[in-house]
């Protein structure tokens, strides 16, 4: 077995790493799911659903530290790792995400 028989793991590329500031997120649509992204001011990655399940809030547009996400309408939290509410919310997808030369790369 060669390094070329291992399958690179599947995934959508959705933009640019640039598209996304460092410290802010952005929306996007991958296969028809809409999903935020996110560029923390560490140089991680993350990708969660777009839309808050609490009112639909654009979490695009959360305040981001390294262990949550806050949306914007009403402040309600979720953790990068596992999308579970830290403020008593129903939890959110998140969706792993990747950069592959300058690419982001997320799997549904
Ligand atoms: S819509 Fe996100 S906390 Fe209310």
């Amino acid at each position: 077995m060669s390094l070329t028989d291992v399958a690179a793991p599947a995934g959508v590329v959705v933009g640019r790493v640039e598209d996304v500031p460092p410290g802010e997120g952005r929306a996007f649509v991958a296969d028809g799911v809409q999903i935020a992204v996110f560029r923390l001011r560490d140089g991680s990655l993350h990708a969660t659903q777009a839309a808050c399940p609490h009112a639909g809030g654009p979490l695009a547009d959360g305040q981001t530290d390294v262990d949550v996400l806050v949306c914007p309408l009403h402040q309600y939290a979720y953790r990068w790792g596992d999308g579970a509410s830290t403020s008593g919310a129903a939890p959110i997808r998140v969706y792993p995400v990747r950069e592959e030369d300058g690419a982001l790369v997320v799997t549904l």
